[in-house]
């Protein structure tokens, strides 16, 4: 890790979408040492994510989908990080036609910007979702593609569009795909993941809905092995080409997720049942070896120690 870590000094870095809850992360490890350029529109995004870097990025309120911004803006970079994204299911399901323009015309844009540019890594961040319903378990890359949103649907098009440009023009694209992931600064509002709501719940002392009978298992992982599996596939030589599961290989129910939280949290947990949400999967667990050998990947944070790290971060 340290090895690949090094590499990304003094380097030309942009990071889409990186006033969002990952993204700014990702520009938080790398803007001490690079030029750290974040294209974020605000869709989603907060200048507040940005607080601890933002004497050190250049910051540009534009969009993925301005072709001629996007031109501009790599060819001045070295690096690319690509999580502008219209994120989640639910959103998608509400306006499918928006989530292809944001997310398979942004990608479009990165890649058309990025054959007349100097790029050394696009590291592209799609998601577990593009599986669908589990057919084994744990989920490697070579588990069938049954994408069951519109929006897993995008991120699918998007990662083979990544693909094409690779094979074709020999880019040097990565797709790394996160499974739950969490952490602080996470988006808590509807559109939200179980934990961040659950844990800004637990916050308001308000009580918690568990979808479906709680028994549906995820592969969690917390926000600074995402930061971590990012930069490895920004470095590592043998993630040109490739696509990666990116996650813990650990399950936890939604039961067990909400047992946890009483425990760390010290609080009485109320909840109750509803009806299982549209176009959610029952089952997922991601198989990492791909990323552990080829890339030297390796979770370093399990569950209850990344709630604790939530919790005590949005109670500061
Ligand atoms: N959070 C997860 O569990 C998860 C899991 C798998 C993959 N991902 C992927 O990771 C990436 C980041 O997700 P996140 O959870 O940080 O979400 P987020 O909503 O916090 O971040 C997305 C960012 O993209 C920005 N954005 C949206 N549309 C844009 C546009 N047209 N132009 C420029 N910027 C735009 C938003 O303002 C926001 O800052 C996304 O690509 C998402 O699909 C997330």
């Amino acid at each position: 890790m340290t090895q690949e870590q090094n590499q990304l000094k003094s380097k030309k870095i942009l990071v889409t979408g990186g006033a969002g809850f990952i993204g700014s992360h990702i520009v938080d490890r790398l803007s001490p040492e690079n030029k750290v350029i974040v294209l974020d529109n605000m869709f989603t995004g907060s200048l507040t994510n940005l607080e601890k870097s933002k004497d050190r990025i250049t910051f540009i309120n534009g969009d993925i989908r301005d072709k001629k911004l996007v031109n501009d803006i790599v060819a001045e970079v070295e690096y690319i990080f690509h999580l502008a994204a219209h994120v989640g299911n639910i959103r998608s399901l509400k306006d499918p036609h928006f989530d292809m323009e944001v997310n398979i015309g942004g990608i479009l844009n990165l890649l058309e910007a990025c054959r007349n540019s100097n790029i050394k890594r696009l590291v592209y961040s799609s998601s577990g979702a593009i599986f669908g319903e589990a057919r084994y378990l744990p989920i490697d890359e070579d588990h069938p593609l049954n994408p069951e949103s519109p929006y897993a649907v995008s991120k699918l098009a998007a990662e083979k569009y990544c693909f094409a440009f690779h094979k074709v023009y020999n880019l040097p694209t990565a797709t790394v795909r996160y499974f739950n992931a969490y952490g602080p600064r996470q988006d808590t509002s509807e559109y939200a993941n179980a934990v961040s709501i659950f844990l800004s719940r637990t916050r308001e002392g308000k009580p918690l809905t568990i979808f479906s009978d709680g028994e549906q298992t995820r592969d969690f992982i917390f926000i600074d092995d995402i930061v971590n599996a990012n930069i490895l596939a920004a470095t590592h030589p043998a993630a040109a080409g490739e696509v990666f599961n990116i996650s813990t290989g650990v399950v936890h129910s939604i039961n067990q997720l909400v047992k946890i939280i009483g425990e760390i949290t010290g609080r009485e947990i109320p909840f109750s049942h509803a009806a299982p949400r549209a176009g959610e999967v029952r089952h997922s667990r991601a198989n990492i070896e791909k990323a552990s050998k080829l890339l030297g990947y390796s979770p370093e944070t399990d569950l209850r120690q990344g709630l604790l790290k939530t919790w005590q971060e949005i109670n500061k």
